[in-house]
């Protein structure tokens, strides 16, 4: 009699089994977590972090010893775990390959965890340098909009995109594992973006770097010849990608990008854009924590980098932190942010600096067509439709 009570409550209560998409077949009943066969939790994920460098992040479900990766069948690695514990008494290891040399093109990665037999096998194309086109979707803030967000991906996911930027503030709160889990990965993976495209990320104010978010986002500085902070430079095509890092503000990064400026990468390349999540110009922003400071957040790019910029033909600034829609131009550079991935909009106008001539109030994603002569901007809203367009042509003056 009570085995049949319970078992109709069970069927009663189905709906409180709560699918935690990270795992795929890990659910929660009553605040306990039932796992069965599960690959992993989060990931993977192919991070660039510079030329012919990567990271590849996933979480398994358990935690668990060394894992394996193999590189085009040939580059195995043995990978240590970091085991994690969360708030919700699961435990878990994330692991990080770095991969060195890394050739662009297609390539199929395989990974074997230390108690599963089982291997689960990947592949992943890095745009080549002679690639006539490429389209990079850039994104920033979806934070905790997860619902904006898993509704756009889809539509992403549909465009084909060779490249994934995120412009920063990937969650709400950055030692939330469950923000990570839920905001984060979960909706990457049911988009099947999330280990089919090769993401650069930049670190958001959100997303600030602490022990907890390390696993999954790794310092650079973890790497030989790296300066401490999240920016690196790589070339994807003909485009030299330059990620800094807004929440750095020092002058060790201002030195790095004049460098980075000065080289042959940077300036045989076609085109060059740099990512901050914080941008240099901010026109909308709630205005009393505004006027209680945050005003200052854009000043160090505004004042250390945009001069470098000017001064080195820079193509294309692209921020997030502002949720919503600008684009603009300003002393031969352009700006765009695209803020709208799925936190609250910004609504209200704190400046008028003379620098955008287009401003859209509404969550969307924006695509980057890149070939020989221009980089074609279009903002897609979130049901898709195109709500701005704009080329860049390719400046021919450069020495
Ligand atoms: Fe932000």
């Amino acid at each position: 009699m009570v085995i049949t009570l319970f078992i109709l409550a069970a069927l009663l209560l189905g709906i409180l089994w709560l699918p935690n998409f990270g795992a795929g077949l890990t659910y929660h009943l009553f605040g306990i977590s039932f796992f069965t066969e599960c690959a992993f939790r989060k990931g993977p994920m192919v991070q660039l972090i510079g030329d012919n460098r990567a990271v590849i992040v996933w979480e398994a479900c358990r935690a668990d010893g060394d894992a394996q990766l193999k590189w085009n069948g040939a580059q195995e690695m043995q990978v240590p775990g970091i085991k994690l514990s969360y708030s919700k008494g699961t435990k878990a290891s994330v692991y990080r390959a770095f991969l060195a040399g890394l050739p662009p093109g297609k390539s199929s990665y395989e990974i074997q965890s230390a108690s599963s037999k089982s291997s689960r096998r990947y592949s992943i194309a890095i745009p080549p340098s002679d690639a006539g086109k490429l389209r990079v979707v850039v994104l920033g803030d979806n934070q905790s909009g997860y619902r904006t967000f898993g509704s756009m991906l889809p539509k992403i996911a549909a465009t084909n995109p060779n490249l994934f930027l995120h412009v920063g503030d990937m969650v709400q709160t950055s030692y939330e594992d469950h923000d990570w889990q839920a905001y984060f990965f979960d909706p990457l993976r049911h988009s099947g973006l999330l280990s089919q495209v090769p993401f650069i990320l930049t670190q958001g104010n959100h997303d600030m770097s602490d022990d907890k978010l390390a696993p999954y986002f790794p310092s650079l500085a973890q790497l030989p010849g790296r300066p401490i902070g999240y920016f690196y430079a790589i070339t994807i095509g003909k485009t030299r990608f330059i990620v800094l890092d807004a929440n750095t503000e020092d002058g060790d990064q201002v030195k790095w990008l004049e460098r980075e400026l000065q080289s042959e990468e940077s300036l045989q390349a076609d085109f060059r854009i740099v990512s901050t999540h914080i941008p240099p110009f901010i026109e909308f922003w709630n205005s009393k924590t505004w006027k209680k400071g945050e005003d200052q957040w854009p000043v160090y790019m505004r004042e250390s980098m945009v001069p470098l910029f000017e001064e080195y033909h820079v193509d294309l600034v692209v921020s997030g932190h502002q949720h919503n829609y600008q684009r603009g131009q300003r002393n031969g550079v352009h700006y765009l942010i695209t803020g709208g991935g799925g936190g609250a909009l910004d609504q209200e106008r704190v400046e008028s600096l003379g620098v955008y001539q287009k401003t859209i109030i509404e969550h969307h994603f924006t695509l980057l067509d890149i070939d020989e002569e221009a980089i074609q901007i279009t903002m897609r809203l979130k049901n898709g439709q195109i709500a701005d367009r704009h080329d860049i042509k390719r400046k021919t003056h450069l020495a």
